[in-house]
Order: structure tokens, then sequence, then C-alpha cells
């Protein structure tokens, strides 16, 4: 076809993708073009403005390395990564909500035994976790694989800081024969996420500010069970009803408690959602992760 123009060239490029053998693929590819050309004409987007989009584009790759995914960044704040979790993580109102993953996992974490120390030197005020692991029902998930993974005192976490050789406040724990799990770590901080590349230039040009909320991340996996990727945040944060990534779910509030020595307690049970039969196989560590998991 020849002589296409603004009003005829949608469906022309959407006529191409006809022969798709992945049907999934082609109503994907299909809904994308046809979303994006009502963009560019939603907004009469000019060339010199496309041209900037793809810079933007190109420096959020080129910002990319093994400890820096400026891709799930842009996801983050433009809200799509929380726009696909609460569309993929609908479950009865007793189980524990999911948030987003973050780039800040790492999928061969150090394993403790409950009660031990994640913190491992990072620097913050003293706080002992607990809590349990149930079924809708109440009843204990014993053995449940809990990862665990936080900022520091000063809002990084360990894959931020260069001089580290260790992980410091993440570790994988298992719940015990009655469901219970228990570490000591730091005090969470709201910290905010990097602003030092495209999505920094992004928030300032949009009057953003980069804070997130303190909070703890957690992804707990169960035969049988949904695996659950989720925060637990701190109730007096001041960023709670501003997430920079849109990330807060009041059910995932609650209080840390400040005790006569200065040190903090939280006390958090979480409740999975048992897996059905379309969804039978808990996912694997790859299948949570982001694809460009970040290590040491
Ligand atoms: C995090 O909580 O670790 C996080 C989530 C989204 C963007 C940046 C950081
Ligand atoms: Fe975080």
């Amino acid at each position: 076809m020849r002589n296409l123009d603004q009003h005829t060239i949608t469906q022309e490029v959407i006529a191409r993708l006809a022969d798709t053998p992945d049907p999934r693929l082609k109503e994907v590819f299909g809904s994308l073009v046809r979303h994006l050309h009502d963009f560019a004409r939603e907004v009469s987007l000019t060339e010199d403005e496309w041209a900037k989009g793809i810079a933007f584009l190109t420096a959020t790759g080129q910002k990319c390395d093994d400890k820096r995914q400026e891709f799930i960044l842009l996801s983050d704040v433009l809200g799509l990564s929380m726009l696909t979790v609460a569309m993929n993580n609908a479950k009865p109102p007793q189980c524990t909500e999911a948030t987003v993953f973050g780039p800040f996992f790492v999928d061969d974490a150090p394993h403790y035994d409950n009660g031990a120390d994640v913190a491992n030197g990072a620097a913050g005020e003293p706080c002992e976790v607990s809590g349990a692991v149930l079924d809708p029902a109440g009843r204990p998930i014993a053995g449940a694989k809990i990862d665990v993974w936080q900022a520091d005192a000063q809002g990084l976490y360990d894959v931020q800081r260069d001089e580290l050789d260790a992980a410091q406040g993440r570790g994988v724990l298992h719940a015990d024969s009655e469901g219970r799990y228990h570490f000591h770590s730091v005090l969470a901080e709201a910290y905010p996420i990097p602003t030092d590349g495209p999505v920094g230039e992004f928030l300032a040009a949009t009057a953003r500010h980069p804070w997130r909320p303190a909070h703890l991340h957690f992804r707990i996996e169960a035969t049988g069970y949904e695996t659950l990727v989720t925060h637990v945040f701190r109730e007096d944060d001041q960023w709670l009803d501003s997430d920079a990534v849109f990330g807060v779910r009041h059910s995932l509030i609650a209080p840390w408690v400040r005790r006569d020595d200065g040190s903090y307690s939280l006390h958090y049970d979480f409740v999975l959602n048992p897996a059905t039969a379309s969804k039978s196989a808990p996912k694997t560590s790859s299948e949570t992760a982001p694809e460009t998991t970040l290590r040491h």
C-alpha cells in the first residue's frame, strides 16, 4: 500500500502483523501500535519531540548495566510496574497483597537460620522482625522460603555500594514448623530512588520527588501457594501517600515499635493464596525476578 497518511497508516502497520505465528504476540504488538499511533496523533507529536523521546530511551538503555536497571525504574515511576502487579495479583481479601518487585533483589542471597542478624554490618538502628506465614484459614505454612531485602540507614541497598563484597540487609530464611519466622536487621528508612540518570531527569522535569516510604521487601515461596512479592511499610512515614513508584497498599502498612533500649520491633504475618490449577506450579526465582537481576 502506498500514500499512507496519518489516518490510514495505523491499520496498514497492524495488517503487516497478520502472519505473526504467536497469537499473543500479535495481539500485544497490534495493540501497542494502535496506542502508540493514537498517542502521537493525540499530542500532535513533532519530529523534534520524537527525536528527544528516542534520545531519552537510548540514554535509559545506556544507563543499564549489571547493577543498574534504568528501564525497570522508568516502568516503576510511570506506574506501569504497579499496574501489572495490580492486574495480575487479585486474591481473596484475607491474603497479603503484592506490590512492586523493584530493581534491588538478588537471586542468590545468603541463607540464615531463624533469629539471625541479616544486617551483617549494615548501618542503622537495630530492629527485630518476626511473624508467621499462614494460609487463608490461619494455618501455618511450615518451611516457607522467605527472601528479605532492605536499604540501610543511608537509604542504600548493598548492591548500590561498590565497596561491599558481602550481602548486607538481605537474606533467605525458612519458616519453622509452625510457620514462624524471625530475624534481626536495621530499621528501614525512607530513601530516594536513583536520580542520577534519565529517570531522575524525568522526575525533575515533571516536578516529582523521588522518595519511597520506608519499607522491607519480602518474597515468600511455598509449594502449593502463589509466590508473594511484597513490602511492609512503616506506618509513620511521610511519603506513604506519594510513593515515587505507587507501591503502597493500606494493608501493607504496619507499626514499628520503639523499645526502651532504643531498638525497634516489627511483627507482621503473611497470608499466602493457594495456587489454582492454572497457577499450580510455584513461580521460580527466574520467573519472579526481573530479567537483569542485580548481583554483587
Ligand atoms: C525498591 O523498593 O527497592 C525500589 C522499587 C522501585 C524503584 C526503585 C526502588
Ligand atoms: Fe526498596
